[in-house]
């Protein structure tokens, strides 16, 4: 399957899907990883993998449909069939999520529906989770559909949040299960042992 992926930042995500794919568990190709940000480490993480990457600065486009439709391009030209969000923080166009309609993976750090939504993502996930006072938490993948964080959920796992931990702490034990989350559910799609009816998400055996 060709992949392709969409970034923000120091695409430790991104680098577990690498991995995976490098020691044979995905049967996938990378065949582009863009960023929304020029400095983002992700972008060193592909190049470094031999994966071609390209920067699309948002500003040099009129509007979001427009860099979404340009971001389809890219895709297209290189026949990716699935694309994953690896910690990218732009909203999807209406067209591109209708164009890959549940064919888009994201990852999310929190429990959905749990801390997830508008402005709702990164580090902020875990201080609205220690700020609630939660017991536990954990990571999300799902499709994507035309909201933000409410299509089909793929898979969860959950952690425990302790008295002491801090949004470092939390940060550091969610992303773990990201790493391990995302790629296993990229393998399954591959496999083409996901199969969605409606809200629901079943894995073939
Ligand atoms: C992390 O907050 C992760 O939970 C979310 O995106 C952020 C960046 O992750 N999915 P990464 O290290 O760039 O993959």
């Amino acid at each position: 399957v060709n992949i392709g992926i969409l970034i923000s930042g120091s695409g430790t995500n991104l680098q577990a899907i690498i991995d995976n794919i490098n020691e044979g568990n995905i049967d996938g190709e990378i065949k582009l990883v863009i960023s929304n940000k020029k400095d983002a480490y992700g972008l060193v993480r592909a190049e470094e993998a031999g994966i071609e990457t390209l920067y699309l600065d948002r500003k040099e486009f009129s509007t979001d449909e427009e860099y979404n439709k340009k971001i389809m391009e890219e895709f297209t030209k290189r026949d990716v069939e699935l694309v994953v969000l690896a910690g990218y923080l732009r909203i999807l166009s209406k067209e591109f999520v209708q164009k890959y309609k549940n064919r888009i993976i994201n990852i999310h750090p929190s429990l959905i529906p749990s801390f997830c939504g508008e402005g709702c993502y990164g580090e902020r996930v875990h201080k609205m989770v220690l700020d609630y006072g939660a017991k536990i938490t954990g990571a999300t993948v799902h499709f994507v559909d035309e909201g933000t964080d409410t299509g089909p959920i793929i898979l969860q796992k959950a952690v425990k949040v302790e008295d002491d931990d801090t949004v470092e702490s939390l940060k550091e034990k969610v992303l773990k299960i990201e790493h391990e989350l995302l790629p296993e559910a990229i393998k399954l799609y591959c496999q083409g042992r996901l199969s969605v009816e409606g809200r629901k998400v079943k894995i073939i055996d």
